[in-house]
């Protein structure tokens, strides 16, 4: 059986691509939902819809034992319901794994006291992170950015714009004082050096491509109920539910290597 990982569009293959180099002997599946990005627009039942389609696809006909919900806003949009509701009525012993829960217990290990979060409109206005962080620790501030221009510059090569764009976002959140830099979408990733720079140098950024990697081993050690069912054979396939040139040369970008993309309507 296979780990399925599963984003609005093509950042989660950044997430993908580190996972794989930790744990590069499972067999895996990428889904990028192209057809429908930005989910960050969009409302929280037709996300919930889209990803109850796409975890059904992924554990039905390919085989998933673990799904990755790699994307944040799918995460805040859906993943509890589909944890409480879809899982237990339609596969008990599979699991599904989210990715704002560990950014946000990565910053509280590192005792990062005053936190900025950069994410689409929907993860910003869902509260899902200062929801989650007061269960953690109430202690932690945490200031967030709305960055909405963000997806569509780097899914479109927009990359004469990106620094300015950036540095008007990120001045609120310097001002506040953060120490840590949580970048809630999979497609920030990609910043992260730009980021870096921009960024006064006590800041840490917390960026999911290193930690979900890290988190995931730390799950499979712990859950051998699950890491036992994961077949071997170092396998990748890439799915996207919608594929133009413009995806093609993206995702070449962002692994820095030609991969297969294979089209899948559900
Ligand atoms: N991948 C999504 C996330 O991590 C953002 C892109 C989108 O709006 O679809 O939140």
């Amino acid at each position: 059986m296979k780990i399925g990982v599963f984003d609005s569009g093509l950042g989660g293959l950044l997430i993908a691509k580190e996972i794989r180099k930790q744990l590069p002997d499972y067999d895996y599946v990428y889904f990028g939902d192209t057809l429908h990005l930005p989910y960050g627009v969009r409302s929280m039942d037709t996300i919930y819809g889209y990803c109850e389609k796409i975890v059904d696809y992924l554990f039905r006909v390919q085989n998933c034992q673990i799904i990755i919900v790699a994307c944040n806003t799918a995460s805040a949009a859906a993943l509890r319901r589909l944890q409480q509701e879809y899982l237990p009525t339609h596969f008990p012993d599979r699991r599904i794994l989210g990715v704002v829960i560990p950014m946000l217990e990565e910053a509280d290990d590192s005792n990062i006291k005053n936190l900025g979060l950069i994410a689409t409109n929907y993860m910003v206005g869902s509260g899902i992170y200062q929801e989650e962080l007061r269960k953690i620790d109430p202690e932690i501030e945490i200031h967030q950015k709305a960055t909405p221009l963000l997806v569509p510059l780097i899914e479109y090569e927009g990359d004469e714009w990106i620094d300015s764009v950036l540095q008007s976002y990120l001045q609120p959140l310097v001002e506040k004082g953060i120490k840590g830099l949580i970048l809630g979408c999979t497609h920030y990733a990609i910043l992260e050096e730009k980021l870096a720079k921009l960024l006064p140098e006590n800041v840490t950024i917390l960026s999911q491509h290193k930690i979900i990697p890290l988190k995931l081993t730390d799950y499979l050690q712990r859950h051998p109920e699950i890491e036992t069912k994961l077949t071997k054979n170092n396998h990748v396939s890439y799915l996207l539910s919608d594929i133009t040139p413009s995806y093609i040369l993206a995702s070449e970008r962002l692994m820095q290597e030609k991969i297969t993309l294979q089209k899948v309507v559900l």
